[in-house]
Protein backbone atom coordinates (compact mmCIF):
# COMPACT_ATOMS: atom_id res chain seq x y z
CA UNK A 1 0.00 0.00 0.00
CA UNK A 2 1.48 3.52 -0.74
CA UNK A 3 1.17 5.71 2.07
CA UNK A 4 -0.18 9.19 1.95
CA UNK A 5 1.75 12.28 2.52
CA UNK A 6 0.71 15.91 1.71
CA UNK A 7 2.46 17.38 -0.72
CA UNK A 8 4.99 20.44 0.46
CA UNK A 9 4.62 19.83 3.71
CA UNK A 10 6.49 18.29 6.60
CA UNK A 11 4.76 16.14 9.43
CA UNK A 12 4.58 18.56 12.30
CA UNK A 13 3.62 15.87 14.84
CA UNK A 14 5.85 13.16 16.40
CA UNK A 15 4.83 9.56 17.11
CA UNK A 16 5.81 7.87 20.35
CA UNK A 17 5.85 3.40 20.33
CA UNK A 18 4.66 3.16 23.72
CA UNK A 19 5.00 -0.48 25.83
CA UNK A 20 1.89 -0.44 28.21
CA UNK A 21 2.96 -3.55 30.17
CA UNK A 22 1.22 -6.52 31.01
CA UNK A 23 -1.78 -5.33 32.02
CA UNK A 24 -1.50 -4.12 36.14
CA UNK A 25 -1.90 -0.47 35.74
CA UNK A 26 1.02 0.03 38.00
CA UNK A 27 3.71 -1.38 35.81
CA UNK A 28 3.22 1.45 33.03
CA UNK A 29 6.57 3.08 33.14
CA UNK A 30 6.65 6.83 34.08
CA UNK A 31 8.00 7.79 30.66
CA UNK A 32 5.05 6.33 29.14
CA UNK A 33 2.50 7.55 31.63
CA UNK A 34 3.78 11.59 30.52
CA UNK A 35 4.25 10.85 27.38
CA UNK A 36 0.43 9.44 27.52
CA UNK A 37 -0.47 12.47 29.56
CA UNK A 38 0.68 14.98 26.72
CA UNK A 39 -1.20 12.82 23.66
CA UNK A 40 -3.00 14.51 21.29
CA UNK A 41 -3.76 11.12 19.64
CA UNK A 42 -3.69 7.05 20.80
CA UNK A 43 -3.94 4.39 18.45
CA UNK A 44 -4.10 1.36 21.17
CA UNK A 45 -4.19 -2.43 20.93
CA UNK A 46 -6.72 -4.59 22.29
CA UNK A 47 -4.00 -6.19 25.04
CA UNK A 48 -3.93 -2.31 26.58
CA UNK A 49 -5.73 -3.46 29.46
CA UNK A 50 -9.27 -0.71 30.51
CA UNK A 51 -7.15 0.85 33.48
CA UNK A 52 -4.56 2.02 31.22
CA UNK A 53 -6.57 2.89 28.53
CA UNK A 54 -8.45 5.22 31.37
CA UNK A 55 -5.08 7.29 31.66
CA UNK A 56 -5.83 8.59 28.27
CA UNK A 57 -6.57 12.50 28.24
CA UNK A 58 -10.26 12.85 27.28
CA UNK A 59 -8.96 15.18 24.95
CA UNK A 60 -7.09 13.25 22.91
CA UNK A 61 -8.61 10.99 20.07
CA UNK A 62 -8.64 7.48 20.66
CA UNK A 63 -8.48 5.07 17.52
CA UNK A 64 -8.87 1.09 18.27
CA UNK A 65 -7.10 -0.81 16.11
CA UNK A 66 -6.51 -3.87 17.88
CA UNK A 67 -7.95 -7.65 16.98
CA UNK A 68 -10.56 -8.86 18.97
CA UNK A 69 -11.86 -11.94 18.28
CA UNK A 70 -15.19 -11.93 15.85
CA UNK A 71 -14.57 -8.05 15.38
CA UNK A 72 -12.89 -6.21 12.69
CA UNK A 73 -9.28 -5.13 13.22
CA UNK A 74 -7.51 -2.96 11.30
CA UNK A 75 -4.66 -4.91 9.38
CA UNK A 76 -0.96 -3.57 9.72
CA UNK A 77 -1.08 -1.51 6.61
CA UNK A 78 -3.86 0.51 7.86
CA UNK A 79 -2.32 1.00 11.24
CA UNK A 80 0.69 2.40 9.18
CA UNK A 81 -1.00 4.76 6.94
CA UNK A 82 -3.39 5.97 9.97
CA UNK A 83 -0.40 6.68 12.11
CA UNK A 84 1.65 9.20 9.30
CA UNK A 85 -1.88 10.38 8.67
CA UNK A 86 -1.91 11.52 12.35
CA UNK A 87 1.50 12.82 12.11
CA UNK A 88 0.19 15.00 9.90
CA UNK A 89 -2.52 16.40 11.67
CA UNK A 90 -1.51 16.16 15.26
CA UNK A 91 1.35 17.15 17.47
CA UNK A 92 1.86 14.02 20.16
CA UNK A 93 0.63 10.71 18.33
CA UNK A 94 0.90 7.57 20.87
CA UNK A 95 1.00 4.55 19.28
CA UNK A 96 0.21 2.33 22.23
CA UNK A 97 1.06 -1.33 22.69
CA UNK A 98 0.67 -4.05 25.15
CA UNK A 99 4.20 -5.30 26.73
CA UNK A 100 6.92 -4.13 25.15
CA UNK A 101 6.59 -2.68 21.09
CA UNK A 102 9.82 -4.74 20.11
CA UNK A 103 8.86 -8.17 21.62
CA UNK A 104 6.43 -9.82 19.21
CA UNK A 105 4.31 -6.50 18.82
CA UNK A 106 5.48 -5.19 15.50
CA UNK A 107 7.47 -2.05 16.91
CA UNK A 108 10.20 -2.17 14.71
CA UNK A 109 7.74 -2.60 11.53
CA UNK A 110 5.61 0.58 12.29
CA UNK A 111 9.01 2.22 13.10
CA UNK A 112 10.29 1.15 9.55
CA UNK A 113 6.95 2.84 7.93
CA UNK A 114 7.56 6.20 9.74
CA UNK A 115 11.40 6.63 9.19
CA UNK A 116 10.77 6.01 5.10
CA UNK A 117 7.81 8.82 5.07
CA UNK A 118 10.13 11.00 7.07
CA UNK A 119 8.25 11.35 10.34
CA UNK A 120 10.01 11.58 14.29
CA UNK A 121 9.62 9.24 16.24
CA UNK A 122 10.32 7.58 19.65
CA UNK A 123 10.15 4.55 21.61
CA UNK A 124 9.11 3.94 25.12
CA UNK A 125 9.97 0.48 25.89
CA UNK A 126 7.71 -1.80 28.10
CA UNK A 127 7.28 -4.71 30.48
CA UNK A 128 7.05 -7.63 28.15
CA UNK A 129 4.26 -10.58 28.82
CA UNK A 130 6.94 -12.72 29.97
CA UNK A 131 8.76 -10.74 32.94
CA UNK A 132 5.28 -9.76 33.98
CA UNK A 133 4.06 -12.96 33.96
CA UNK A 134 6.61 -14.67 35.34
CA UNK A 135 6.76 -11.81 38.17
CA UNK A 136 3.57 -12.32 39.07
CA UNK A 137 2.84 -16.50 38.74
CA UNK A 138 6.48 -16.50 41.07
CA UNK A 139 8.60 -18.14 38.29
CA UNK A 140 12.05 -16.83 37.94
CA UNK A 141 13.12 -16.90 34.11
CA UNK A 142 16.51 -18.31 35.03
CA UNK A 143 17.59 -19.26 38.59
CA UNK A 144 21.33 -20.64 39.00
CA UNK A 145 20.02 -24.67 40.04
CA UNK A 146 17.54 -24.72 37.02
CA UNK A 147 18.32 -22.38 34.25
CA UNK A 148 21.02 -20.77 32.53
CA UNK A 149 19.25 -19.11 30.19
CA UNK A 150 15.90 -17.99 28.93
CA UNK A 151 14.23 -17.94 25.10
CA UNK A 152 11.38 -16.15 24.30
CA UNK A 153 9.66 -17.56 21.03
CA UNK A 154 6.20 -17.24 19.44
CA UNK A 155 3.98 -20.21 19.87
CA UNK A 156 2.33 -18.97 16.18
CA UNK A 157 4.51 -22.32 14.53
CA UNK A 158 4.51 -20.86 10.72
CA UNK A 159 6.07 -23.81 9.49
CA UNK A 160 6.24 -23.28 5.57
CA UNK A 161 8.25 -19.90 6.18
CA UNK A 162 10.34 -20.64 8.86
CA UNK A 163 10.75 -23.90 10.62
CA UNK A 164 10.61 -23.75 14.71
CA UNK A 165 14.35 -24.81 15.58
CA UNK A 166 12.93 -27.50 18.22
CA UNK A 167 16.49 -28.68 18.81
CA UNK A 168 17.79 -25.50 19.91
CA UNK A 169 13.97 -25.25 22.12
CA UNK A 170 14.58 -28.22 23.53
CA UNK A 171 17.67 -27.66 25.90
CA UNK A 172 16.92 -28.63 29.15
CA UNK A 173 18.80 -25.35 30.93
CA UNK A 174 16.83 -23.06 29.34
CA UNK A 175 13.88 -21.55 30.11
CA UNK A 176 11.61 -21.48 27.15
CA UNK A 177 8.52 -18.87 27.23
CA UNK A 178 5.78 -19.13 24.46
CA UNK A 179 3.65 -16.14 23.69
CA UNK A 180 0.98 -16.83 21.34
CA UNK A 181 1.19 -20.61 21.63
CA UNK A 182 -1.94 -21.72 23.27
CA UNK A 183 -3.72 -22.85 19.68
CA UNK A 184 -0.63 -24.57 18.87
CA UNK A 185 -0.04 -26.55 22.26
CA UNK A 186 0.16 -29.84 20.56
CA UNK A 187 2.69 -29.21 18.07
CA UNK A 188 4.96 -27.65 20.81
CA UNK A 189 4.58 -30.21 22.94
CA UNK A 190 5.90 -32.65 19.96
CA UNK A 191 8.36 -30.48 18.45
CA UNK A 192 10.04 -30.16 22.42
CA UNK A 193 9.38 -33.76 22.77
CA UNK A 194 10.80 -35.24 20.17
CA UNK A 195 13.88 -33.03 20.41
CA UNK A 196 14.42 -34.51 23.99
CA UNK A 197 12.76 -32.54 25.95
CA UNK A 198 11.53 -34.74 28.83
CA UNK A 199 7.86 -35.05 28.70
CA UNK A 200 8.09 -34.24 32.91
CA UNK A 201 9.60 -31.05 32.48
CA UNK A 202 6.99 -28.52 34.58
CA UNK A 203 4.72 -26.06 32.55
CA UNK A 204 2.75 -23.43 33.42
CA UNK A 205 0.35 -21.68 31.33
CA UNK A 206 -0.13 -18.24 32.61
CA UNK A 207 -3.33 -16.37 31.46
CA UNK A 208 -4.35 -12.61 32.18
CA UNK A 209 -1.49 -12.29 34.21
CA UNK A 210 -0.84 -9.49 36.09
CA UNK A 211 -4.60 -8.71 36.35
CA UNK A 212 -7.33 -9.84 39.00
CA UNK A 213 -8.10 -12.45 36.40
CA UNK A 214 -4.90 -13.84 36.93
CA UNK A 215 -5.05 -18.11 36.46
CA UNK A 216 -2.37 -20.24 36.50
CA UNK A 217 -2.74 -23.70 34.92
CA UNK A 218 0.21 -25.81 35.83
CA UNK A 219 1.63 -29.60 35.10
CA UNK A 220 4.30 -31.32 32.39
CA UNK A 221 5.02 -31.19 29.18
CA UNK A 222 3.26 -34.11 28.50
CA UNK A 223 0.10 -32.92 29.47
CA UNK A 224 0.72 -29.30 27.81
CA UNK A 225 -2.66 -29.96 25.04
CA UNK A 226 -4.70 -30.47 28.03
CA UNK A 227 -3.67 -28.12 29.89
CA UNK A 228 -4.29 -25.33 26.96
CA UNK A 229 -7.77 -26.69 26.16
CA UNK A 230 -8.83 -26.25 29.85
CA UNK A 231 -12.45 -24.53 29.04
CA UNK A 232 -11.47 -22.16 32.47
CA UNK A 233 -8.10 -20.47 30.24
CA UNK A 234 -8.73 -17.19 29.60
CA UNK A 235 -6.90 -15.06 26.54
CA UNK A 236 -4.37 -13.57 26.87
CA UNK A 237 -2.22 -16.25 28.13
CA UNK A 238 1.53 -17.27 27.89
CA UNK A 239 3.27 -20.82 28.27
CA UNK A 240 6.63 -20.87 30.18
CA UNK A 241 8.37 -24.54 29.70
CA UNK A 242 11.26 -25.50 31.79
CA UNK A 243 12.55 -26.86 35.10
CA UNK A 244 11.91 -22.92 36.68
CA UNK A 245 8.16 -23.50 37.06
CA UNK A 246 9.18 -26.00 40.19
CA UNK A 247 9.09 -22.98 41.99
CA UNK A 248 5.60 -21.71 41.10
CA UNK A 249 4.06 -23.26 44.48
CA UNK A 250 6.93 -21.76 46.97
CA UNK A 251 7.53 -18.77 45.34
CA UNK A 252 3.36 -17.56 44.99
CA UNK A 253 2.87 -14.53 46.47
CA UNK A 254 0.31 -13.05 43.94
CA UNK A 255 -3.77 -13.34 44.99
CA UNK A 256 -5.82 -12.09 42.06
CA UNK A 257 -8.81 -11.72 44.27
CA UNK A 258 -6.89 -9.10 46.73
CA UNK A 259 -5.67 -6.98 43.81
CA UNK A 260 -6.98 -3.62 42.80
CA UNK A 261 -5.58 -0.92 40.49
CA UNK A 262 -4.48 1.79 42.40
CA UNK A 263 -5.55 5.64 41.72
CA UNK A 264 -2.74 5.74 39.76
CA UNK A 265 -2.91 10.12 39.30
CA UNK A 266 -3.22 10.15 43.03
CA UNK A 267 0.28 8.82 43.43
CA UNK A 268 2.27 10.26 40.38
CA UNK A 269 2.47 14.05 40.69
CA UNK A 270 3.26 14.34 36.71
C1 LIG B 1 1.04 -10.15 19.95
S1 LIG B 1 1.84 -10.74 21.40
C2 LIG B 1 2.29 -9.18 22.09
C3 LIG B 1 3.35 -9.28 23.13
C4 LIG B 1 3.71 -7.96 23.76
N1 LIG B 1 4.31 -7.07 22.80
C5 LIG B 1 4.62 -8.14 24.96
O1 LIG B 1 5.77 -7.68 24.93
O2 LIG B 1 4.17 -8.72 25.94
C6 LIG B 1 0.48 -11.24 22.38
C7 LIG B 1 0.80 -12.40 23.30
O3 LIG B 1 1.46 -11.94 24.47
C8 LIG B 1 1.09 -12.73 25.57
N2 LIG B 1 0.48 -11.87 26.60
C9 LIG B 1 0.31 -10.54 26.53
N3 LIG B 1 -0.22 -10.05 27.67
C10 LIG B 1 -0.41 -11.12 28.47
C11 LIG B 1 -0.93 -11.29 29.79
N4 LIG B 1 -1.37 -10.24 30.52
N5 LIG B 1 -0.99 -12.54 30.31
C12 LIG B 1 -0.54 -13.60 29.61
N6 LIG B 1 -0.03 -13.49 28.36
C13 LIG B 1 0.04 -12.28 27.80
C14 LIG B 1 0.12 -13.80 25.06
O4 LIG B 1 0.87 -14.94 24.73
C15 LIG B 1 -0.41 -13.12 23.82
O5 LIG B 1 -0.90 -14.06 22.89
Amino acid sequence: MELVSIPGQGAKGKVWIVGAGPGDVELLTLKAYRVLKQADAVLYDALVSQDILDLIPQSAEKIAVGKRAGKHSAGQDEINQVLVTKAYTRKNVVRLKGGDPFIFGRGGEELQTLAETGVAFEVVPGITAASGTAAYAGIPLTHRDFAQGVTFITGHCQLQSRPMDWQGYANPNNTLVVYMGILNAEIIRDGLMSSGRDGDTPVAIVSKATTASQQRFIGKLSELSQLAADPALQMPALMIIGEVVSLADSLNWFNPQEYSAAPIQSQVGI
